[in-house]
């Protein structure tokens, strides 16, 4: 049976209205963790001048797949098994990188190794996009980010909500450029990097 996420459902047309315009000049694109393949799916089939190559950890790999057999269109890859710590990453290079609610699913160390993967395969002029919670400042963006940052805690000390600034200097180290940070339904943000042209 395929996994249904009613938060893909809620955001995938925000998501989708900022990777419009920041992914208009890529062609392949890399998304990390993509789960139920709900934004994968809608994504591909609403930017069609994209190929989409979507990737999740080999243990979460079957129902992805499957979702992507039944509801793929032609530029829907198959989804390859990709987890972000181990290196070298298995692509080719690749014009963006897109990961939805992933940051604070992963330890430190797996955010580390996330930027230095993207480091590696984003060809120049390569854009990363970033959807999920962040905090500013040592800051929450809200009481119900708070409460979600105790809630994954709870679960996994070594997850949580990420902050902007740490996550600015991981991009920074690998010579992204700041390019945005929109803010998008239920105190989410979209934050978008670019490596410059070489
Ligand atoms: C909260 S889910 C988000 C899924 C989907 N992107 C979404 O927005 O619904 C976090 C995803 O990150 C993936 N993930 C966790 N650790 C990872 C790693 N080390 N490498 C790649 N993916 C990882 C999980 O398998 C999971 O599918």
């Amino acid at each position: 049976m395929l996994i249904h996420s009613d938060a893909c459902e809620r955001n995938k047309a925000p998501i989708l209205g900022v990777l419009a315009t920041a992914l208009a000049g890529c062609r392949r694109v890399l998304e990390i963790g993509s789960g139920t393949g709900q934004h994968a799916v809608y994504f591909a089939a609403h930017l069609p001048h994209l190929q989409w190559l979507p990737s999740e950890l080999r243990e979460n790999l079957p129902p992805l797949a499957e979702r992507i057999r039944l509801e793929g269109g032609a530029n829907l890859h198959a989804p390859i098994a990709l987890d972000v710590r181990e290196v070298p990453w298995p692509v080719a290079a690749v014009d963006a990188v897109v990961s939805a609610n992933t940051l604070h699913i992963m330890d430190w160390p797996a955010v580390e190794a996330f930027f230095a993967g993207v480091g590696a395969v984003l060809a120049p002029s390569g854009v990363l996009c970033v959807y999920g919670p962040f905090r500013y400042g040592g800051e929450f963006t809200s009481a119900s980010n708070a409460e979600f940052d105790r809630t994954l805690r709870a679960r996994d000390p070594a997850s949580g909500i990420r902050d902007f600034e740490a996550l600015a200097r991981l991009a920074a180290a690998q010579g992204l450029v700041f390019d945005a940070d929109h803010a998008m339904p239920a105190h989410n943000r979209t934050l978008v990097w670019r490596r410059p042209s070489g």
